[in-house]
């Protein structure tokens, strides 16, 4: 059985497969990959992810160790240096009023932090910040791979100005940290409560993940306007 067909990795796929489909269909991702974002609205989406990326890594940094999290974490993943870069650089290339992040990354980054302050079970919490580091990037590292051509070739960016964020180093990099992912998922439990609190959590990022990208549709070019 493969690695992504056993396990934790099987029961996550699973649980979230129907809202994966909805989040690739989205109105917002499917523009996005569908080469007709601008630059105002992928600034939009970056400028989004920074406080969730802001809250997730340094409890992922500091939670490393945790039997949960150690097989899983690798120092590449961090995506958050990244992000402030690219969110300066099309900031320089093309200076915009980003305004406050939406209520919808701000409730994300507070669930994150929120996770914390359950004392009951730290192991519960860690399970439950396994679930939100699978949505992300594995994310980050399947369809992220695409949609970095495609937002480099749309937006005309060139190098990993703008789009370093999706980048994971030397090219067979991202292949190495997914396989990484799916070996260490496929080795944890499928049942279980913890296995239970990671599956939950997945699924509520996805959720949370279909509010913002809804709320980022108000930044979509209007129909019918050459995107750039
Ligand atoms: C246009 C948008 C997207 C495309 C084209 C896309 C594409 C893909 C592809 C090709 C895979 C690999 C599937 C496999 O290995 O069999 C994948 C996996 C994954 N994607 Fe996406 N994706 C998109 C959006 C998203 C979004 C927005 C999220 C999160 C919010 C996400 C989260 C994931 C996750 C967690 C997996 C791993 C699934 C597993 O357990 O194998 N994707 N995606």
């Amino acid at each position: 059985m493969s690695a992504a067909g056993s396990g934790l990795a099987l029961r996550l796929r699973e649980a979230t497969a129907a809202q994966h489909r909805q989040a690739e269909r989205s109105p917002f991702m499917a523009a996005l990959i569908g080469g007709s974002a601008d630059r105002r609205s992928y600034q939009q989406l970056l400028h989004n992810l920074l406080p969730i990326y802001a809250a997730l890594e340094p409890l992922l940094q500091t939670h490393r160790g945790h039997a949960w999290l150690a097989p899983v974490w690798a120092p590449a993943l961090a995506r958050l240096p990244a992000l402030g870069n690219d969110i300066a650089e099309l900031q320089r290339l093309a200076p915009s009023d980003l305004g406050p992040p939406l209520p919808a990354s701000v409730h994300y980054a507070q669930r994150l932090n929120g996770l914390m302050l359950d004392t009951t079970s730290r192991d519960t919490a860690m399970a439950r910040l396994l679930g939100h580091a699978y949505v992300r990037y594995l994310g980050d590292l399947s369809g992220g791979q695409v949609l970095r051509r495609v937002v480099a070739r749309q937006l005309d960016l060139s190098g990993a100005s703008g789009t370093a964020f999706y980048d994971f180093g030397a090219p067979d990099q991202a292949a190495a940290l997914l396989q990484r992912w799916r070996e260490s998922l496929a080795a944890l439990p499928a049942e279980g409560a913890l296995a239970d609190a990671a599956v939950q959590e997945a699924c509520w990022s996805f959720d949370q993940h279909l509010r913002l990208f809804n709320a980022l549709e108000a930044f979509m070019p209007p129909q019918g306007i050459t995107p750039r």
